[in-house]
């Protein structure tokens, strides 16, 4: 599943002590492990090897330079969400006809960049930025190519943030509608209106809402060809779960023998766009306890990593496997305490885990937050003013600092 294992009681990264790197990177630091990065690429992209996808990895998952081009590198596509991330993906070298720009609320000045670019597609989610792009396109005098965003209406099984597809949520346009616009799409003279686009949602474990989603999508597709309006492209989104603690989430193989033989009827080119997936389990956050503290009611080990540094179990109530760096075998075993792994931020809700059973933890002893290469750090702030902290990367026993940890001067760099 990936690379971090235990090897005489220390936790590894590859070929490298996790207490060697906090002990030369400091912590918190977020070590990511560049094997279980690829072969997560490598596992979908060998699944679905039928029909040979553009894979394009979701930069918001994470979006670190040295992450996304060991990608690229492997051939990944983009796929973005903003002007900065149309930044980054550029800086990695990635082809622009391998990257596709979603979003509900894309700006003009980001659209112009994005079509001066000639990035590959605009995954369109509503009739007024459908307008504004060929506007721009026109001004540009570029011919765009856009695709445009369904809303399958599909609940899907995930945290109520982070479902998409469900007729509620503010994300993608009705059949109805995309219906009008297909078969009218010549009034959008600078696009040609060639692809479909879905995501309902993230963290989804099993393969029910996308093959619902799909059908619907391809039965889509099939009408508009019969009226002669016929679509080349058909991106499935991301949204594949990955195991935090119980799940037992669809594999590569099983979501592609579950989903390909609806794709085929498409009759479409297939682009993918896995997050989580390919990036979750190549990361850990490492954080050393400062104190233990006791309280009538509970035992708290406080780290010096907060909800600052890995929002997602504040934000969604996520679980993340915390392991010790140097675990302790039961036989020889202390007394088993129960933690809640909390924060130095001025907030209850600043935990990264509740009851947590740990052997004769105690301040100093470094903690390994599991499951944590995805919407980790890239979702990380500066609350509290605290520099965001250190990334890096092992290739089997090489390390890489990826990301140097920012400094109290970087904190006020911008202000006036
Ligand atoms: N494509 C689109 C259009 C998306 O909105 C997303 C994620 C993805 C692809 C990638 O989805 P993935 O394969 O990673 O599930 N911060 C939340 C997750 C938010 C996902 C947003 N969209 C979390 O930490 O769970």
């Amino acid at each position: 599943m990936h690379d971090f294992n235990y090897k005489h009681n220390n936790l590894y990264c590859e070929s490298v002590s996790i207490e060697e790197l906090a002990g030369k990177y400091g912590t918190p630091l977020y070590v990511y492990s560049r094997n279980t990065l690829i072969s997560h690429y490598r596992k979908i992209k060998e699944a679905f090897s039928a029909i040979n996808p553009l894979i394009c990895f979701s930069m918001k998952a994470n979006s670190n330079f040295s992450i996304c081009k060991a990608l690229v590198k492997e051939g990944a596509g983009l796929d973005i969400v903003s002007g900065g991330e149309l930044y980054r993906a550029l800086k990695t070298g990635v082809a622009s006809k391998k990257i596709v720009y979603a979003g509900v609320g894309k700006t003009e000045k980001e659209i112009e960049i994005a079509i001066r670019h000639h990035i590959f597609f605009f995954n369109v989610e509503s009739i007024p930025e459908l307008e504004l792009i060929n506007k721009v396109a026109a001004r540009l005098g570029i011919q765009q190519k856009v695709a445009i965003r369904i809303n399958p209406d599909v609940k899907a099984s995930t945290h109520k943030y982070i479902t998409t597809g469900h007729g509620e949520n503010k994300f993608g346009i009705d059949f109805e509608t995309a219906r009008k616009i297909f078969l009218e799409r010549n009034r959008y003279k600078n696009l040609s209106i060639s692809g479909i686009h879905m995501h309902i949602g993230s963290q989804i474990v099993e393969a029910g809402p996308f093959i619902r989603a799909m059908e619907r999508v391809v039965d889509f597709i099939r009408d508009l060809e019969s009226h002669g309006a016929g679509v080349r492209w058909l991106n499935i989104g991301g949204g594949l779960g990955i195991i935090y603690s119980e799940e037992r989430p669809q594999t590569a193989k099983e979501y592609a023998k579950a989903v390909l033989p609806v794709l085929k009827k498409a009759k479409a080119n297939i682009i993918m766009e896995p997050g989580r997936f390919i990036a979750g389990n190549a990361g850990v956050l490492v954080t050393k306890v400062q104190y233990i503290k006791e309280t009538p009611r509970k035992k708290f080990a406080i780290v010096d990593a907060g909800m600052n540094d890995l929002i997602r179990p504040n934000l969604y109530g996520a679980y993340h496997e915390i392991l010790p760096v140097k675990s302790c075998s039961y036989s020889n075993s202390e007394e088993i305490k129960i933690f809640d792994v909390v924060g130095p931020i001025c907030e209850s809700g600043d935990f990264l885990g509740k009851d947590r059973k740990f052997i004769g933890l105690k301040e100093g002893d470094l903690l390994s937050v599991m499951g944590a290469g995805a919407y980790g750090f890239s979702m990380s702030s500066n609350y509290n003013s605290r520099p965001r902290v250190s990334e890096v990367m092992v290739d089997g026993s090489k390390v890489k600092l990826i990301r140097s940890r920012e400094t109290y001067e970087d904190l006020i760099r911008t202000e006036l």
